[in-house]
């Protein structure tokens, strides 16, 4: 292995700089030319490749975005369009490519590694819903972001007396909505993984303001089975109390990356080169209880995602 690619695909996640600068400083330690695809597999089937330095990923460490841009390419699901993307990558000599990026990016990944490209995936996506890694990278920011506007919206709900229903990113997967509920001391959480029954949120909020308090916050994942504005109405109405929604949307997508982010982004991405460059299987590398670990790429996507019950049950203990 002499040249490897690097690109970010899907939607941006706060580390993917942190991950494209450890790729390309690792990568000429070791001895490789590191090439940068942009834009994704768009980027790829239009031939948007440069040959990085190790100035060329200086000052975007603490950077959200991606240097390299990101899209999410329709072309690249059709069988001919992957065969044009592996005679690309071959007429550039790259032999191995480290793809940054979610689920769709990881399948776009096995697709280049069934056609004899080497491939490490690492999981960048602000959903964490990748089963086979602890996080995401840009996930823990994401989260951050969240956990600030909760501060916000309740300075607010708590001088007016409202409810707020927040709705965060997160697409199939809850843990955005999840763990900001946990941590920013939402008063209930919905999601995808749980069955929505809206009339327990009502008694939740009623049970709250007989106790006195001042606000309520109700956090929603985009995944859940009611959505954020039907929501705010219905509580509204059967609650009686002023309602008003937020949706966060693409600010959580945004920021400079956290420690967690920077780090997992940076030991993931070195992982990565130290693979290719021993001619590994492809693999999609992530952490399991802190510990960096790389699986068969093959195999990551059948994992099962779990779902933890007891974050989810300790959500009501603590808003009591
Ligand atoms: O996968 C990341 C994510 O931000 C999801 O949380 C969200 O559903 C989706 O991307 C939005 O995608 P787009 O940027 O294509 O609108």
């Amino acid at each position: 292995m002499k040249r490897i690619g690097v690109l970010t695909s899907g939607g941006d996640s706060p580390g993917m700089n942190a991950a494209i600068r450890s790729v390309v400083r690792c990568g000429i330690e070791a001895g490789l030319e590191v090439w940068g695809i942009e834009r994704g597999y768009e980027g790829l089937l239009d031939g948007e490749i440069r040959q990085m330095d190790r100035s060329s990923v200086g000052d975007i460490l603490h950077r959200g975005g991606t240097i390299l841009k990101t899209a999410r390419s329709e072309r690249f699901m059709e069988p001919k369009w992957q065969d044009k993307a592996v005679e690309i990558l071959k007429t550039f000599g790259i032999e191995g490519i480290v793809v940054i990026g979610g689920d769709g990016s990881l399948r776009g990944g096995l697709e280049l590694d069934s056609r004899g490209i080497k491939v490490m995936a690492l999981p960048g996506t602000i959903d964490n819903d990748l089963s086979y890694t602890d996080y995401t990278i840009g996930f823990d920011t994401a989260v951050a972001t969240v956990l600030e506007a909760i501060s916000k919206i309740r300075d607010t709900s708590s001088a007016h007396n409202r409810t707020t229903v927040i709705e965060v990113m997160g697409r199939h997967c809850g843990d955005i909505a999840l763990y900001a509920a946990v941590a920013g001391g939402a008063e209930y959480v919905l999601l995808p993984e749980v069955e929505t029954d809206v009339n327990k949120v009502c008694l939740k909020i009623i049970e709250g303001n007989n106790r006195g308090k001042l606000h309520s916050i109700i956090m929603v994942a985009e995944g859940a089975s009611i959505k954020s504005a039907e929501l705010t109405k219905i509580i509204e109405e059967k609650t009686g109390k002023e309602t008003k929604q937020v949706v966060l949307s693409y600010l959580q997508r945004g920021g400079s990356p956290t420690l967690n982010d920077r780090m997992l982004a940076t030991l993931t991405a070195e992982k990565a080169v130290e693979l290719l460059k021993n001619n590994s299987q492809s693999k999609a590398i992530g952490t399991c209880n802190g510990n960096i670990v790389a699986y068969d790429l093959k195999d990551v996507l059948k994992m099962p995602k779990s779902f933890n019950q007891d974050l989810y049950d300790l959500v009501d203990v603590l808003s009591k």
